[in-house]
């Protein structure tokens, strides 16, 4: 598995359909987004201003978040950087790739987070401490370039 960085995420401009009616954005399978979607949910009612609370990472989950109503901030971290998106359109979204701790924070009062996920939903895909994120990142260092196994 790649050891994946903080510039694997990046902002994806989705089409925009304008009229006077109003706007209509429009993501589709292998041409918006690197992935394909097998799972949308979404993140409504969370108080201005807060954070959704310690963040976690996926080892194989990617995901696209957008703000589909509101604004909030991204913050994505692959164990040495950190980077903060703040998203405030419903045509841009954080493509986050596996291997990375993402945190979202500072809602607006009525926002909605939208995420298009790679995968179905599965907890032994997530990686909730910290730690154990750091020592996963360390590990994945430690088989691609590192030492033979036998002189660790
Ligand atoms: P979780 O992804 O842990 O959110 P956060 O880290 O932001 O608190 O999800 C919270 C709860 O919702 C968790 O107990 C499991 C449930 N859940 C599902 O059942 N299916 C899903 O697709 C997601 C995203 C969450």
């Amino acid at each position: 598995m790649k050891r994946t960085n903080i510039y694997d995420c990046s902002i994806i401009e989705i089409d925009k359909h304008h009229n006077e009616k109003g706007n209509i954005s429009v993501v589709e399978n292998g041409k918006t987004i690197p992935f394909r979607v097998k799972r949308v949910y979404y993140l409504y009612d969370v108080p201005g201003g807060e954070s959704r609370g310690g963040g976690h990472a996926h080892k194989k989950l990617h995901q696209l978040i957008v703000a589909a109503s509101g604004s909030f901030d991204v913050t994505v971290d692959d164990g040495e950087l950190k980077r903060t998106f703040t998203i405030n359109r419903p045509y841009r979204g954080v493509l986050i790739v596996p291997g990375i701790w993402r945190e979202l924070d500072n809602f607006s009062s009525g926002s909605v987070c939208l995420v298009l996920a790679s995968t179905e939903y599965s907890d032994d895909d997530y990686i909730r401490d910290y730690k154990q994120f750091k020592e996963y990142k360390n590990n994945l260092s430690n088989k691609r370039g590192g030492k033979p196994e036998t002189l660790k």
